[in-house]
């Protein structure tokens, strides 16, 4: 069985993500989406709330799973089975850092590729960080995220201002 990882942060989870998601299940009998629960960095949404966003926007493609992982992300290649990370690339400023991180990961574990796929023409300007300050100041994200994922982060922001996680 070819298992894949599509790691990331997903604070929250695009349509940029979602596209990247469909065409990398093609590519493997069962692909993970690997939420990072990262300690050292503040999110906006918990990871549970991260995997449940994930869960939802997925729910049609049925050899995705969703999978919280602390840590580094080939320990979770490992505990999970997977030989190859799925990577979206938007522009050439992506390049440089998913290099490096290909590169360390292949050093870390070198049964692991990591896999590239080129984000869609009419998604490859969109990002979270993006979507998280258009959705403080009041903007409409609705073309950014799913409907799902528009109604959590009004959730979540209040007047413009984060409503803070705990
Ligand atoms: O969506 P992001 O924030 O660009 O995803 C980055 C991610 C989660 C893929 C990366 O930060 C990661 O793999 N973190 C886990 C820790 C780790 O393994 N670091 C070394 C990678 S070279």
């Amino acid at each position: 069985m070819r298992r894949g990882i599509y790691p990331g942060s997903f604070d929250p989870v695009t349509f940029g993500h979602i596209d990247i998601i469909k065409r990398a299940a093609k590519q493997v009998d069962e692909l993970i989406v690997g939420v990072l629960n990262n300690n050292t960095k503040t999110p906006l949404f918990l990871a549970k709330e991260r995997v449940k966003m994930l869960n939802e926007v997925t729910k049609d493609i049925p050899n995705v799973k969703v999978i919280a992982f602390q840590g580094l992300l080939v320990d979770f290649a490992k505990e999970v089975g997977a030989t190859m990370i799925i990577r979206g690339l938007r522009a050439i400023s992506d390049f440089e850092y998913e290099l490096q991180m290909a590169q360390t990961n292949h050093k870390l574990y070198d049964q692991i590729e990591t896999v590239f796929l080129f984000t869609s023409e009419e998604f490859s300007y969109v990002s979270s960080s993006l979507v998280r300050e258009v959705a403080t100041f009041g903007g409409d994200i609705s073309q950014f995220v799913p409907p799902y994922v528009v109604e959590a982060m009004k959730e979540k922001t209040n007047k413009g201002e984060y409503k803070k996680n705990e």
